[in-house]
């Protein structure tokens, strides 16, 4: 989709479709109060009648209305003004985005942009705009023989801004929801492919296919012998029951003329987790496609990041395998030798994200780096803690933390801070090994922080644990693209003068 700013009159927009606000109860926005003006109150008049109150989640499309340029008229209910904030902002937006794709507008003027939002400034309104138009009009259909169709889908959206002094900003924060959304849909796609062609090496081509579309961005990747020299024994001992082979991804991004220290992520890349020989139940398996999602947002963010090059150096590391039982495969009370040099008795194989994490976490140390951010679908026990709207955030650094949780809150992906404290450290204690991969039911998610923090010592580190956020369930399963606003914006908060 193509996306435009634009300054101006709602009733001289010659457009398929201007789109105006109605808050609850009945009262109009300002755009919608001029084309209630230009219509001789043919606005009032229809709220009058009752067919639109105002309602979050309300629309109201009108043709021809007199006194106005464009082909239609859409009415927004919007809540109650005074309720209006992030949430019901980007809601108003989905539902006219859904509604315009669905109809025969193939472009329009939205004026939503104009409404005042709590703390927010045009820009941010201009980028979440750009940000949920799109992931309203996301489908993934790569896998189906005929394609479903949208007859007439919405193909450029103009946003207006209150005043021609917010221009320049506001197309500053288009390129920035758009590059955004840009990586959440290489995410979201490389989430919904199934495992049998979402492989490590699938993942690795990928990458490469990055590398070549955006050459500001490096990737090198590693295959099982050079694995091996680098002492992986802990990632290594996930992909043994397994026929696909590993990778080992590394991505570059140097843009900063100074000698900055660079930002490095690392994504969880298991491409599907059986559980191993700790094999998982049947009933919804098929979702651990989705193991890969952190690595996923690291190469979504690493799009975004490559679109809009600011001047800052960053770093990615993906380890990829499959976890499979076999006669090969780990076993429990198998013990591991970590790069660290750290020992590890695996008691779950299922537990084995923290194990191809702690290698990768090792390999970081190389880029001393300002901060290490590694994103993880780690632990179901933080789907039961935090349920699909917020992702764990677990750190040995308070300012870490609270930068990643700032900028999680501007970007609506939005983390929560779980404490890290030495007294769950003692649950991962072994007699036969340095310690265990892991710990009793209780604290699952803390735990296996906890474990990580172990191969982070070096540097300040934060673990996101996304295993409730980055996709849905239900009718609407696949994908979501999170974490990649939070990182981001998180990122792009270091741009250097030079
Ligand atoms: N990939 C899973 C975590 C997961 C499970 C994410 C369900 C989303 C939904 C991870 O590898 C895993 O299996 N974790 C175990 C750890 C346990 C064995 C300590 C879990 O959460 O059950
Ligand atoms: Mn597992
Ligand atoms: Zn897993």
């Amino acid at each position: 989709m193509e996306f435009t700013i634009k300054s101006g009159s709602p009733e001289k927009q010659r457009s398929a479709c201007v789109v105006v606000g109605v808050f609850d109860n009945r009262k109009l926005s300002l755009s919608a109060e001029l084309i209630d003006r230009a219509s001789n109150g043919y606005i009032s008049e229809i709220i009058r009648r009752g067919d639109m109150e105002g309602k979050l989640g309300a629309t109201l499309l009108l043709h021809n209305v007199r006194g106005t340029l464009a082909d239609r008229v859409l009415l927004v209910g919007l809540g109650k003004e005074r309720d209006f904030r992030d949430k019901e902002f980007r809601q108003g937006i989905r539902n006219a985005v859904k509604l315009l794709n669905e109809t025969g507008s193939y472009e329009a003027v939205i004026y939503l942009t104009e409404e005042k939002v709590k703390r927010r400034e045009v820009a941010w309104r201009v980028e979440h705009a750009v940000v949920v138009a799109m992931d309203a009009v996301y489908r993934f259909e790569q896998m189906k023989s005929e394609p479903a169709e949208v007859r007439r889908p919405l193909r450029k959206l103009t946003l207006s801004v209150p005043q021609r002094s917010d221009l320049t900003a506001g197309e500053a924060a288009a390129a920035r929801g758009l590059a955004i959304a840009n990586g959440m849909d290489f995410a979201k796609d490389l989430g919904n492919l199934p495992g049998n062609v979402c492989t490590p090496r699938y993942l690795a081509e990928r990458a490469q296919e990055l590398a070549r579309q955006f050459p500001d961005v490096k990737v090198t990747v590693l295959e099982r012998p050079q694995i091996e020299a680098l002492g992986m024994g802990s990632f290594l001992s996930v992909t043994n029951g397994s026929d696909e082979p590993p990778r080992f991804i590394v991505l570059e991004y140097e843009q900063s003329q100074r000698k900055q220290k660079p930002l490095v992520l690392v994504g969880k890349g298991i491409t599907f987790d059986t559980g191993g020989i700790s094999i998982k139940p049947a009933a919804d398996m098929d979702q651990m496609k989705f193991d890969m999602c952190g690595a996923a947002s690291v190469l979504g963010t690493f799009r975004t990041i490559a679109e809009l090059k600011p001047k800052l150096n960053l770093i990615g590391l993906i380890p990829a395998c499959e976890n499979m039982p076999s006669g090969r495969a780990t076993k429990p009370g198998d013990i591991v030798k970590t790069m660290s040099g750290q020992t590890v008795e695996v008691l779950n194989t299922d537990a084995e994200g923290r194990l191809i994490l702690a290698d990768a976490l090792t390999y970081a140390e190389r880029y001393e780096p300002e901060a290490v951010v590694d994103i993880a679908t780690l632990t179901g026990a933080m789907v039961v803690a935090l349920g699909h709207v917020a992702s764990g955030l677990f750190s040995n650094s308070d300012t870490l933390a609270r930068a990643l949780l700032a900028a999680g809150d501007d970007a609506y992906d939005r983390g929560w801070q779980p404490p890290l404290w030495e007294d769950y450290q003692e649950g991962l204690a072994s007699n036969f090994a340095d310690f265990a991969n892991i710990a009793g039911r209780a604290g699952g998610s803390i735990t296996a922080a906890c474990f990580l923090s172990r191969f982070a010592k070096k540097y300040d580190w934060a673990h996101l644990d996304i295993a409730g956020t980055a996709w849905k369930e239900g009718k609407e399963k696949g994908a979501t693209g999170r974490p990649v606003p939070l990182l981001a914006t998180w990122i792009l908060a270091h741009e250097s003068a030079a």
